[in-house]
């Protein structure tokens, strides 16, 4: 399918970017969380807390198959942990990291989006998670981009590769 699909770790900048990125080329965004939340009636914190981590994990498996099944021509922004549960991300379409420092991230998330995020409550294990995710990350990925820097640069960057 013929989709811009965004992974990376929480607070990469998927779902700002991947916003804006839609907006620009005239697709439509979706965000696999949203969707996820929308689907269950629940927010993914409850969830977690309700059903657990695998519970949860089944959904993206779902969303995905879903998403391939029947999306084309959008920006997917897609959970941090996907890449846990999926293998091949290449019949959404062109899959992007956007690759950022782990201290970057901690700047960027705010404690009110820790909150959020039941899997950034302990910063010590995000960190862990961190480190186990990048390689996964980068075998799934077409592209690598460093998303490091301000989102009007990085915006630039990635509109002009995608
Ligand atoms: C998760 C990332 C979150 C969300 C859930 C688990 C993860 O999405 O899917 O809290 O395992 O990295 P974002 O990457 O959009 O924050």
């Amino acid at each position: 399918m013929n989709n811009i699909v965004l992974i990376g770790f929480m607070g990469s900048g998927k779902s700002s970017i991947g916003r804006a990125l839609a907006k620009q080329k005239n697709m439509y965004f979706i965000d696999t969380d949203a969707l996820i939340e929308s689907f269950e009636g629940q927010k993914i914190r409850d969830m977690f807390e309700q059903k657990g981590e695998a519970y949860f994990r089944e959904c993206e498996k779902n969303c995905f198959a879903w998403l391939s099944a029947n999306v084309s021509n959008a920006v997917i922004s897609t959970g941090g942990g996907m890449p846990t549960v999926i293998d091949d991300f290449s019949k959404l379409g062109k899959t992007i990291y956007l690759k950022v420092d782990f201290e970057i991230l901690l700047e960027r998330l705010k404690a009110e989006e820790f909150d959020k995020r039941p899997l950034f409550a302990d910063v010590e294990f995000a960190r862990k998670i961190f480190e186990t995710r990048e390689s996964l990350y980068t075998q799934k990925a077409d592209l690598i981009m460093d998303a490091n820097a301000k989102f009007e640069k990085v915006l630039k960057e990635v509109s002009s590769k995608a």
